[in-house]
């Protein structure tokens, strides 16, 4: 996958969900491409949140590419109900996959993009085995749990190490490389340098009166990047 463009995925963890729908549907309306859901289960992050039922709400709330990421343990048990449910790509924990491999194709199965997330403290090389079985490696630049947290800045060097890796894979198997935690229009330039495809941004979205707004906020931030 190669998008040519950053692709913004705004997560729905900083929305209202007293108005889940419209805060989808505002975001559609500043230029997002994709949806990010943060599915946690009190075990593999200490915080819980939502499932299939919220899938459901923002499937039947726009078109757009439903990013699930997966902050669990046991992920497998939730692949077949979220993919039903309206997920279109399910991303999972490096630290939470003891079969990675089977994992992962058990996704591509289902017809959904498989991702791969790794946190902050995870040395990238187990990510060297699995390139060919991979739609998406997600970079964390927080610990997982909350949103509204500050971006390590450490992860720019990580990005900038999984890109030369990734460079090295022929275009057409290429994964797309995912940032999420703490990313703003502050810091947007910086993580597309590093060679970031696709930005989640959480709070940096929904801050705004608009959230439409804060998505043109980073759209305007990664482009000056990609011109300059
Ligand atoms: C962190 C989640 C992120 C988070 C992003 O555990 O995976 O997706 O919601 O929110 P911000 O952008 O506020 O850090
Ligand atoms: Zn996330």
């Amino acid at each position: 996958m190669s998008p040519g463009r950053v692709l913004i995925s705004p997560s729905i963890l900083a929305a209202d969900l007293g108005r889940l729908a419209e805060e989808v549907v505002a975001v559609e309306a500043g230029g997002a491409e994709w949806i990010h859901v943060d599915v946690m289960d009190g075990h593999f992050v200490p915080n819980l949140t939502f499932g299939a039922d919220v899938i459901r709400v923002v499937e039947a709330a726009t078109d757009l590419f439903i990013d699930v990421h997966l902050m669990v343990e046991a992920p497998e048990k939730y692949f077949d109900e979220y993919v039903d449910a309206g997920a279109d790509g399910l991303t999972l924990h490096l630290e939470a996959a003891p079969h990675l491999h089977r994992q992962l194709q058990a996704i591509r199965e289902l017809g959904a993009a498989a991702g791969v997330a790794i946190n902050p403290g995870t040395s990238l090389d187990a990510l060297d085995a699995v390139w060919e079985d991979v739609d998406l490696v997600l970079i964390m630049s927080v610990n997982p749990g909350w949103a509204g947290q500050a971006f390590i800045p450490a992860t720019l060097d990580r990005l900038a190490e999984c890109r030369d890796r990734m460079d090295a894979i022929p275009a057409e198997r290429r994964p797309l490389l995912q940032v999420d935690g703490g990313i703003t229009a502050e810091n947007a330039a910086d993580v597309v340098a590093a060679g970031a495809d696709v930005l989640v941004s959480g709070s940096g979205v929904y801050r705004y009166d608009d959230p439409a707004d804060g998505v043109r906020a980073l759209r305007s931030a990664a482009t000056r990047i990609i011109a300059s």
